[in-house]
């Protein structure tokens, strides 16, 4: 036996890495609980209503996609979205200037973007998949009059955001209910809700449709196959029932014809 027979791994590196690493974990997760979360707005999102699909399509074509961009869509695979027929589509849908087939893109040059919002908006078929329906519900319909903010607004659900009020004329401006609480771990107030400011061009239940209609539209397009897979999944389901039993009734008809060693000692000792 040698002297030189060190282990490969060094335990005690080993031990200390872990442990470093389970307190960075745990450091993680203390951090981020302890900030004061506004309560989201509940919202049910029903992909049948085509109606508010298609009202939801008009506004965020015509108010958002000025900033954003839907890659994750193109403009036809949009019409199957909305089930509507094509000549129908272009007239009350439209393409915004761009080819049918085109994805959609932001129509607002890069230098206005980078000369007025300073940061570049994120694309919403991302943002879609990435937020639940609850959370963009919430955000847009909780900005709120903040003026140490450059855009002179802010959010009860994404702080310090950079996006301006676009809503400000339909829903009129808001102020928020502030309370004390935590941000990233120190004291501090925080939004957690907002109260009617201003009146807007249209009532409360008519914005939150609205809003409603918005979120509705970007969980279809950041979902685009959501609608085909709730059509097929009772038949697949039924279709792996069907070849169970097939399955079950082949191996019985199998096994009636195998004879076991015990049933062949029988038949040949006899
Ligand atoms: C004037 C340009 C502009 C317009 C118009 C606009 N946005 Fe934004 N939006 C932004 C910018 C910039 C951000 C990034 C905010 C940030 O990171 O602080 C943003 C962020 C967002 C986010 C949050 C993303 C996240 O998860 O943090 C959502 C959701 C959103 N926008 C939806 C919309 C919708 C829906 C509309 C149309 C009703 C719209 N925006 C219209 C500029 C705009």
């Amino acid at each position: 036996m040698t002297k030189h027979n060190a282990p490969l791994v060094n335990y005690r590196v080993l031990l200390a890495l872990t442990a470093g690493l389970v307190a960075s974990f745990g450091g993680v997760a203390r951090s981020s609980v302890a900030t004061t979360q506004a309560p989201l707005r509940p919202i049910t999102v029903n992909l049948q209503d085509k109606a508010a699909l298609r009202n939801g399509a008009l506004y965020t074509l015509h108010m958002c996609v000025a900033c954003h961009s839907l890659q994750g869509v193109r403009y036809s695979s949009l019409r199957k979205i909305l089930r509507m027929s094509r000549t129908r589509y272009e007239k009350v849908i439209g393409t915004n200037g761009s080819h049918y087939h085109d994805t959609i893109t932001s129509t607002m040059p890069s230098g206005v973007i980078d000369a007025f919002v300073k940061i570049l908006p994120p694309d919403l078929t991302v943002i879609a998949r990435r937020r639940s329906p609850a959370w963009l519900y919430t955000y847009l319909t909780s900005f709120y009059v903040d003026p140490s903010r450059p855009s002179g607004v802010n959010n009860t659900v994404r702080y310090n955001v950079a996006m301006p009020d676009v809503f400000a004329p339909m829903q009129g401006l808001q102020k928020p209910v502030m309370v004390a609480g935590l941000r990233f771990g120190s004291p501090a107030q925080v939004a957690v809700g907002v109260q009617p400011l201003t009146q807007g061009s249209m009532s409360r239940a008519q914005f939150d449709r609205t809003a409603r209609d918005i979120v509705d539209f970007l969980y279809a397009v950041g979902h685009p196959h959501e609608q085909e897979r709730a059509r097929l999944g009772p038949w697949i389901l039924g279709l792996f029932l069907a070849l169970s039993v097939l399955t079950y009734l082949i191996y019985r008809l199998y096994w009636r014809r195998v004879i076991t060693s015990e049933e062949r000692w029988w038949r040949v000792g006899k």
